[in-house]
This record gives structure tokens, C-alpha cells and sequence, in this order.
């Protein structure tokens, strides 16, 4: 089965294959479809805009998409940076300045202060317009530096819950099975699971 990701960010594209390794399914990106249209992430919540980006690039190449959106919410922040994680410290910000951005936000919280989680929705979309989506969490708390230099984003600063270090210092398959995005994409793998038959080895992965 074949399975367009619309997404450009390789990290991501590493996570979904890890979860998804050994399955009958091949994922295809949007560099194989040249002229596919950028979607604009307006919506007012991580699940709009997963199921819009999903929803125009399987109308676009025939194709199931999935699509995620995923942030991290802070609550003394009141859930920034939220949908704007991406660009919290401004239009076309790195992971850096963004993760600088939100350590100055917190400076001088503690405790409960500091306690944040990330969600991803994954919006899977077929061609005639039918989607679902799946989201997961992982709670944790904000450190007061960064830490670790594997993954991406706010990786640095993030302690899952019941561990003293961050994202960043743990294994790739360490972070899979503790992150929100490990978390939905299992959930998807057992809906595609149930509706298709993407068991066993494809020679052509
Ligand atoms: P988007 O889902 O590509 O719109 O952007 C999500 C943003 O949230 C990323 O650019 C990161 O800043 C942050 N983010 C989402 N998932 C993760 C993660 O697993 N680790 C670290 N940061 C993340």
C-alpha cells in the first residue's frame, strides 16, 4: 500500500518509518509529486490542521495521505507556543531561537510552572474526502537548559514524565515509545492494521 506523507520534515519522515518498518507500506513524499500546493496550517487547532493538510494532498495525488500537526503546550504559558511551536519566536525561526524564546518565557518558574506536554494529531485522508485522526500525548516538564543533541524541536528542553533526561538524550527508539507522536501513529498502525492487510514483510520497502 502506498501512502503519501505530507510532510518536508525528515525527522518526522524517520519516526513514521520506524513505526511503520516491516509493514506492507510504502511511503511515498511530497518530492514525488512535483507542483503539489504548500497548505497554509490556519486552523485554530492541531487536529484542523492536520486533517486540512491531509484532505488537499490526497485530493491532489490520488492517494492516502497522512498528514500530522504537533506542538508542545505549556501550561503556565496557557498552551503556548501551541499551533505556533513552529514559529514561536517569530516567521521562519529555528528550533533554536524557539527553544530560547520559551526558556526566557519561564524563567524564574518552578515546580508545576514548568509542566508541559506535546500532542500530534495524525490525520489520515482518503482521495473522496473520508479522514480520521489520531492523536497522542506525552506529558513531561520544560528544563532550564538545553540537554542532548538528538531529535529536533523543543527535544532539549523536554523531560518526559519519570525521567531526568530530555528527549534529546534518550535513543530514537527510546523517544518512539514515549513521545505523542509514537503514540498516534501506533493508534494509526492498528486502524490500517484492522482495514487493510499491511501485515508481514514487503520486499519492496
Ligand atoms: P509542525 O507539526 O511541523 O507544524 O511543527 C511542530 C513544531 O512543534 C516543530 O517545529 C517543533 O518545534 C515542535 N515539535 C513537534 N513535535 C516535536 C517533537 O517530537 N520534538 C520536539 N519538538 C517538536
Amino acid at each position: 500500500m502506498n501512502i503519501v506523507l505530507a510532510t518536508r520534515n525528515r525527522k518526522k519522515v524517520e519516526e513514521i518509518g520506524r513505526v511503520f518498518k516491516g509493514y506492507k507500506v510504502r511511503f511515498l513524499t511530497l518530492d514525488a509529486f512535483p507542483g503539489c500546493p504548500e497548505v497554509e496550517e490556519d486552523g485554530a487547532t492541531f487536529r484542523q490542521n492536520a486533517v486540512k493538510k491531509a484532505v488537499s494532498i490526497a485530493e491532489f495525488t490520488g492517494c492516502l495521505a497522512i498528514a500530522d500537526d504537533s506542538g508542545l503546550e505549556v501550561r503556565a504559558l496557557r498552551g503556548a507556543p501551541g499551533i505556533f511551536s513552529a514559529r514561536y519566536a517569530g516567521e521562519g525561526a529555528d528550533d533554536r531561537k524557539n527553544r530560547m524564546k520559551l526558556l526566557r518565557q519561564m524563567r524564574g518558574l518552578e515546580g508545576v510552572d514548568r509542566e508541559a506536554r506535546f500532542v500530534c494529531c495524525i490525520a489520515i485522508a482518503f482521495p473522496d474526502g473520508r479522514y480520521k485522526t489520531f492523536t497522542g500525548y506525552a506529558k513531561g516538564n520544560i528544563g532550564k537548559k538545553s540537554k542532548g543533541f538528538n531529535g529536533f524541536g523543543y527535544d532539549p528542553v523536554f523531560c518526559p514524565a519519570g525521567y531526568d533526561r530530555t528527549f534529546a538524550q534518550m535513543t530514537a527508539s527510546e523517544k518512539d515509545r514515549l513521545s505523542h507522536r509514537g503514540k498516534a501513529l501506533k493508534k494509526l498502525y492498528i486502524y490500517l492494521k484492522n482495514q487493510f492487510s499491511i501485515h508481514g514483510r514487503n520486499d519492496l520497502l
